[in-house]
């Protein structure tokens, strides 16, 4: 059927809503019941066979409203591409085992925002913490010690509506909490409370978290933010209400899932792509994506520069796949984490991830430069070589897996540009769980290399590091979910030495899964970390956010995120793995997001919000560097 591929290709939005009425239309018809059409159109991943592909269980929790909206504008649109709407309301319901509503409504604040702070030097800004993803905060700017990180305790819990995971990270920005959600709401909570100051619908999900800036001649500041379909908002941080919005993607699958950086008027946004999963479909011309980072004007939203991971556009090989589609290439390398911006030279670099299609773009698994001015590549060092994947290795005759199949070890961690007296080192971590420090210098060339973990599906170095003044910290998955990857685990954190990649202490994951369900419940640590001079704040796969002592490895205190909990709206929030995204630490206060269904996890809705008790000693200063 012509509107089969049209469906997925959000180009052609037009023809879309001319497909939509005709297959409305079509529609009048009974229906088939829902567990036909799921056992004709789903079943095959999401019974166990794509280890990514949540298990039909957790849709009931997901809720009828957004396996709808997977299904219409989110992951899932290629897959349900062939069905009706009325057969997606049919299938939708019968999922989550109830007829689509509205979500639960969360609780608005009292009083309304006086007014936000240009400034908040007590802030973790964006996803990195600073523009050099160190994700590390002075002591005195959190107030949080080895002394009285022990009295941390939850202080509420809000419950993102119709949510399978919660991954935006919170930003803290003079006490208000920016977070976005699955279903595209982003929210403006208040610390003390949880209630809501603000909504703002962005249309589809919001992964990344938030960003913080001032525009000239604009009276509040603006947040900003990346969402799943490539949109780039900014909204006043005062009221919620849109400044622009701008689409960035160049390819119907193009998302944005990484955190952009605001640096000096700019936004630089990272590009991935759904394309992997939309290779599933054999009957699909894989693939086309090329990878990228996007400059934009921080005031109006216009592009100033678009640099591509894969410079030649795909293009057809003249081969077909066994069902008759075209083969194009090469693609894929996309761009899935915070650019780390290098004032000084004038450059950002990325980590690119595998290649779509064989033979891998030399790109691929690598460590980009860009110019911040111009976008020009300054140089590119590929960690690893022929590792070409998508979807369509995971399932039935594989039609569009590329010969290599793998083993898709990307680099989806930020590096991280750090200093000591002599030089700057580039620390660079891999989902194969080796960690590199590159020279900056001398286009990308290897100072040292420590390989700390076996590696695997969900690493190795999964989403990040963080790195203070002494230390290195490593979170390691390495977990043994697919059965793919071999080898000795070493899942939990590893302090290294910057300069050296020297060991200094591994605190193995203790694991807490009984009780939790297997095999989603793991002591792999994937979720980024985040520390003070003192301090290292890591979550775990089975729930658990760990304290440890920075100079040490000893575990202070810990705290279970998993089961439910009251929320501040009166509704129950589900806690689960934590993952995709890191603690946030903010004057005498720890948040965490906690639920993630993807990758076979614990799925989830929960923000958390702890806290040192009012009399605790609490020394804030409000100077860091
Ligand atoms: C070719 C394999 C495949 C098929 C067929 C498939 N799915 Fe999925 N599905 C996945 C994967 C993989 C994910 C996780 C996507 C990701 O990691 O981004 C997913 C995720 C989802 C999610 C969660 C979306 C989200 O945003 O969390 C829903 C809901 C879903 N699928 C519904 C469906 C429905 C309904 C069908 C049938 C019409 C279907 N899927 C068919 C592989 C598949």
């Amino acid at each position: 059927m012509q509107c089969l591929r049209i469906f997925s290709v959000r180009v052609a939005l037009a023809l879309w809503g001319w497909c939509a009425l005709q297959a409305s239309a079509a529609v009048e018809a009974p229906t088939a019941d829902g567990l036909a059409l799921y056992q004709a159109n789903c079943a095959a991943c999401h019974e166990g066979k794509v280890p990514r592909a949540p298990h039909m269980i957790t849709f009931s929790m997901l809720g009828a409203e957004a396996v709808l909206s997977a299904m219409n504008e989110g992951v899932m649109r290629a897959q349900a591409s062939g069905l009706t709407p009325a057969e997606r309301q049919v299938l939708a319901s019968f999922l989550a085992g109830a007829p689509a509503e509205p979500a639960a409504p969360v609780v608005s604040c009292q009083s309304p925002l006086a007014a936000v702070a240009d400034e908040d030097p007590a802030a973790m800004q964006g996803w990195g913490g600073d523009l050099r993803n160190r994700r590390s905060v002075a002591a005195a700017s959190t107030g949080l010690t080895t002394d009285n990180v022990g009295a941390l305790s939850l202080k509420w819990v809000f419950a993102f509506p119709g949510a399978l995971r919660a991954r935006s990270q919170p930003l803290v920005h003079d006490d208000v909490v920016f977070v976005g959600s699955q279903s595209g709401e982003v929210y403006a909570l208040d610390l003390e409370t949880g209630c809501a100051h603000w909504t703002y619908s962005a249309g589809a999900e919001v992964r990344s978290s938030l960003s913080i800036g001032t525009l000239p001649g604009r009276e509040n500041p603006v947040v900003f933010m990346g969402d799943f379909s490539a949109t780039v908002h900014a909204v006043d941080a005062l009221t919620g209400s849109l400044v622009w919005r701008s689409p960035i993607g160049d390819h119907p699958d193009a998302t944005i899932t990484g955190s952009l950086k605001v640096h000096e008027g700019k936004l630089f946004v990272p590009l991935s792509s759904s394309e992997w999963a939309t290779a599933a479909d054999p009957g699909y011309a894989c693939c086309t994506f090329q990878g990228g980072v996007v400059a934009l004007d921080a005031v109006s939203g216009n592009l100033i520069w678009r640099s591509h991971v894969i410079d030649t556009p795909a293009a057809e090989t003249g081969q077909t796949n066994p069902h008759g589609a075209p083969r194009k290439g090469p693609a894929g390398a996309p761009v899935w984490n915070s650019p780390t911006i290098d004032a000084a030279r004038g450059v950002l670099y990325v980590g690119t991830g595998e290649a779509y299609t064989s033979p891998a773009a030399d790109t691929s698994d690598a460590v980009l430069a860009f110019s911040l001015a111009t976008g020009e590549r300054q140089w590119s060092k590929q960690l690893l070589g022929g590792d070409a994947w998508n979807m369509a290795c995971f399932i039935g005759e594989a039609a569009n897996c590329p010969e290599e199949d793998g083993p898709d070890l990307d680099i989806g961690a930020s590096t991280i540009l750090w200093s000591d007296a002599d030089r700057d080192y580039l620390l660079v971590g891999q989902k194969s769980g080796d960690v590199y420090a590159l020279d900056p210098d001398n286009g990308g060339a290897v100072i040292w290399h420590n390989k700390v973990g076996r590696g695997g599906f969900s690493g190795g170095v999964h989403w990040g590091m963080s790195a203070n003044q002494q230390s290195l910290f490593v979170p390691i998955a390495d977990t043994t979910f697919t059965g793919r990857f071999k080898g000795e685990v070493f899942p939990g954190v590893h302090a290294l030495d910057p300069a050296s990649g020297a060991r200094q202490w591994y605190t193995p994951s203790p694991g807490d899964c009984e009780g939790k369900p297997a095999p989603e419940c793991d002591r792999g640590m994937s979720a980024p970390a985040t520390s003070t001079e003192d301090l290292v704040f890591a979550g775990s796969f089975d729930g658990n956010l760990n304290v440890y002592d920075g100079r040490s490895g000893e575990m202070l205190w810990q705290f279970d995120t998993f089961g439910r909990f009251q929320s501040v709206s009166g509704e129950m929030a589900q806690g689960g793995s934590i993952e995709a995204d890191g603690p946030v630490l903010y004057k005498g206060h720890v948040l965490v997001n906690s639920g993630y269904q993807f990758g076979g996890r614990m799925p989830g809705n929960a923000l958390m919000v702890f806290a040192v008790p009012a009399g605790a000693d609490l020394a804030l200063e409000t100077t860091h560097d």
